[in-house]
């Protein structure tokens, strides 16, 4: 996507095609900074301190540390010791395993020779894939913002409400949640985004916002609880989230917060549509409340809130008495039913086992109950 008249991806090749660049997101929307990574360390707290985040973009972030590593040392055990890692800096995410299982079953058949060079041509065809991937979410999930527009009789925007940042800061390219909304605007659709800003760390109000409005998409950012509000006085026509990981069953999870906002969408007829590519679901599981690990990160993110200061300067504060106690749950879980549809490159099925299933026929058979 662009900012100003340059087109970025959030993870790319340095010139010296080994470097790895990013994004720093913990600056944003405030100061656009990009860090390199040149070492498997570097790409791991990366991912740790969220410099990077976002399902798609963590899992190739991963990759790319994968690379990183095997540049430094390309033997059996490095390949394994980074697999390690990597795999222990966030929890939630199941892109992260996928991409690191991925790299590491083709690097340890590869002749160690070969190996350098096999692992930075992966991690390339893994960005390549998820951009290609969000762009297939946007083409199916975009169909819906027009039927809701066409439902609605032509009358004024489409009102989408997201949570967290889906968007093409938390892929390499596109976003998921944010890849229809894209398309539909720059289709002429009307559309119009409510941004939860989505506490603790405001990845709405600082990304959500910020990604929105570089590409003139017209969005207004709310506090977390003002959903259900809306959706009771007609102001929301659909929501789209995205997920950390969707279980085998259709049930998902994504950031904090998730749930109450389908709870809300469901007591008011609201279609809650969730997109994802296919590295985002979790054939190992299916009962997604009790299965999925979620992430508890540092009380900080709760107990003080980071901005500009008078001087425009960035500046944390503490908003919680001193010593108070605090519990950071990062991620929570939705279940099946309280999903309308699954939007995914190969177009938009139910939350279900055979939803997903007719989409992923090659995943169908077994599988946890
Ligand atoms: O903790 P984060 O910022 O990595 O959480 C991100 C989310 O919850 C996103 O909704 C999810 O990763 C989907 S990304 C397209």
């Amino acid at each position: 996507m662009k900012i100003g008249d340059r087109h970025y991806r959030t993870i790319w090749l340095a010139e010296d095609g080994h470097t790895v660049e990013v994004i720093d997101q913990t600056l944003l929307p405030h100061q656009f900074v990009v860090l390199p990574l040149n070492d498997l360390a570097e790409a791991a707290a990366a991912i740790r301190d969220m410099v990077v985040r976002g399902a798609p973009l963590i899992g190739a972030t991963a990759a790319y540390g994968m690379a990183l590593a095997v540049r430094a040392d390309a033997a059996d055990g490095a390949i394994e010791q980074a697999h390690e890692t990597l795999l222990a800096t966030r929890p939630t995410a199941v892109n992260l395993r996928w991409a690191l299982d991925d790299m590491r079953r083709l690097l340890l058949a590869a002749p160690t020779a070969e190996r350098q060079a096999l692992a930075y041509r992966r991690a390339a065809e893994i960005c390549d894939d998820d951009v290609a991937t969000c762009h297939g979410i946007g083409v199916h999930g975009k169909e819906l913002i027009a039927e809701a527009r066409r439902a609605k009789g032509g009358d004024g925007p489409i009102n989408v409400l997201t949570h967290c940042n889906a968007g093409w800061l938390a892929t390499v390219d596109w976003g998921t949640a944010l890849a229809p909304v894209y398309l539909a605007h720059d289709e002429g659709i009307p559309v119009h985004v409510w941004v939860d800003e989505t506490r603790p760390r405001n990845q709405g109000a600082a990304l959500t916002a910020f990604e929105l409005g570089s590409h003139g998409v017209p969005y207004t950012v709310i506090v977390d609880n003002a959903g259900g509000h809306l959706m009771q006085h007609g102001m929301v026509d659909l929501c789209i989230t995205g997920t950390d990981r969707t279980t085998a069953n259709g049930d998902v999870c994504n950031k904090i917060g998730t749930y109450l906002k389908a709870l809300a969408a469901h007591d008011n007829n609201i279609p809650f549509y969730v997109g994802l590519p296919h590295s985002t679901i979790d054939w190992t599981i299916g009962d997604g409340v009790r299965e999925v690990p979620i992430e508890q990160r540092d009380g900080t993110e709760v107990s003080h809130i980071q901005g500009l200061d008078g001087a425009g300067a960035i500046a944390s504060v503490r908003t919680v008495p001193d010593g108070a106690p605090v519990a950071n749950y990062a991620f929570d879980v939705t279940p099946a039913r309280l999903v309308t549809g699954l939007i995914t490159e190969r177009g938009v099925c139910p939350a279900s086992r055979d939803g997903l299933a007719g989409l992923y026929p090659e995943h169908a058979a077994g599988g946890p109950a």
